[in-house]
């Protein structure tokens, strides 16, 4: 059981390059699978998430060759892909595991996907759904839980579907089965969520409209290989950016981030905290917009979090709530009940390790109210949550006492070698692996 024993206190300093954008590492594998030629990915993300993606890939007759963080991608075409021998096991990935549902819903052949206890528990109902409409065939364990059995051989039609969560994983499933389906997909979404489908899909020459709250896919188009360059992920970044606000002193800079506005809600949110923030050398890599980011330890205080923040910074919440402990005043968030079908229940595991921390919360179904104030030491549960695990190390630099977070072997998920890079910007972090 790997744990987190880190020692309060500590500057930060430094400037850093944090692992590749998650998001769009395993849409990188996936598009250029199915694009014609070959692509070549730069600062893709070796994480367990992203790397289960390319294994599945190979599984389906991909030729994949990676040499670190560089992976070159012969694409087979939108209809090469051969059945796997065995079941695609993506691990912890909610996102591997909702869009490789949607693009193998359209292939000609049987597969099972599978996962691991936490991807077990989590709904699946909301890309089966809209599958089964579009003519898929999938069969479920219990309740729409995972494994998932995908039936080949189906024939689809494209459908118009008003998704009833604001979630990005819904709408990429169902652009990848709409590649295969007769006709054109519409997806209304309630409100913004990250778009790097829709920028990749173009950037392989699809067809692909967006704008008002509808995304539209006309089916049956052909993908042409392209190279990519996959920025530093904003979710990663955001430990740091928390880090460098609430530490005693010191300032930190973030390189090469990712900072499309459907994934900046964390800067909005920090800023009206009153964290010291400057976005540098702004650009475009790639059809997605790249900054510098630098921040500088600042006095936060407690805010109500705006609604239309909260899908543009889904990821970051629990290290925002520990922003939020370290605040003057109360933070409210609502709105957020998708924090409860994470990788754990956000709302509960977060509220439950500040309270081991003395910080005072209240749970609601939607979100949590955190009063800020000193922050102990103790021994807090991940639950095998990578975000929770990193978010409570960051807490440390606040902390009167020693924290330990338990079962973090799932922070190498999204981000390998969190403990040696935050070691080397001054959080005071030891990995032991008892
Ligand atoms: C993701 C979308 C989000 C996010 C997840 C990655 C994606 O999930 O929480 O970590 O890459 O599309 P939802 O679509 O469920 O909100």
């Amino acid at each position: 059981m790997t744990e987190f024993v880190c020692n309060p206190g500590g500057r930060i300093s430094g400037q850093i390059r944090v692992p590749g954008d998650k998001s769009i590492s395993h849409r990188s594998i996936i598009l250029a699978s199915i694009a014609e030629g070959v692509s070549h990915i730069t600062g893709f993300l070796q994480g367990e998430d992203s790397l289960n993606t390319i294994k599945a890939f190979q599984q389906m007759g991909v030729p994949i060759q990676r040499n670190q963080d560089q992976v070159t991608v012969t694409g087979v075409g939108l209809h090469g892909l051969h059945q796997p021998a065995a079941d695609l096991d993506v691990g912890n990935s909610g996102t591997a595991m909702r869009l490789l549902l949607g693009l193998l819903a359209g292939q000609k052949f049987d597969a099972r996907l599978t996962g691991d206890s936490s991807l077990s528990t989590r709904p699946m109902r909301r890309v089966i759904d809209p599958l089964e409409l579009m003519g898929a065939v999938i069969e479920s364990e219990s309740d729409g839980r995972a494994p998932l059995q995908v039936r080949g051989g189906q024939a689809l039609t494209a459908i118009e579907y008003d998704m009833p969560v604001a979630s990005a994983q819904v709408k990429s499933c169902l652009l990848l089965a709409g590649l295969y389906a007769r006709g054109v997909t519409i997806v209304h979404e309630p409100a913004p969520t990250r778009d790097h489908s829709e920028r990749m899909l173009r950037g392989f020459g699809c067809a692909v409209k967006s704008g008002n709250g509808e995304i539209r896919l006309p089916g049956e188009q052909a993908l042409t290989a392209c190279d990519i360059d996959v920025p530093a992920d904003i979710s990663s970044a955001a430990f740091f950016m928390v880090a460098a606000s609430i530490a005693d002193a010191g300032k930190i800079t973030l390189q090469h981030v990712g900072v499309n506005p459907t994934r900046t809600g964390v800067i909005d949110i920090l800023r009206l905290m009153g964290a010291d923030i400057e976005i540098l050398n702004r650009r475009e890599i790639g059809g997605e917009p790249v900054a510098d980011i630098s921040l500088r330890s600042a006095r936060l205080k407690g805010i109500e979090i705006p609604e239309r923040l909260v899908p543009l910074a889904i990821d970051e919440f629990p290290v925002l709530f520990v922003a939020a402990a370290c605040a003057t005043g109360v933070t409210r968030l609502s709105g957020a009940e998708e924090l409860r079908v994470k990788e754990s229940d956000r709302i509960q595991v977060m509220a439950d390790g500040l309270a081991i921390l003395g910080i005072e919360t209240e749970v609601k179904p939607d979100g949590i109210i955190i009063q800020g104030s000193k922050i102990g030491g103790g021994t807090v549960e991940s639950r095998g949550d990578h975000r929770i695990a990193m978010a409570f190390s960051v807490a440390s630099l606040a902390a009167t006492d020693e924290i330990c977070v338990k079962d973090c072997a799932n922070v190498n998920t999204s981000f390998p070698g969190f403990a040696g890079l935050a070691q080397k910007t001054g959080i005071r972090i030891s990995i032991n692996e008892g």
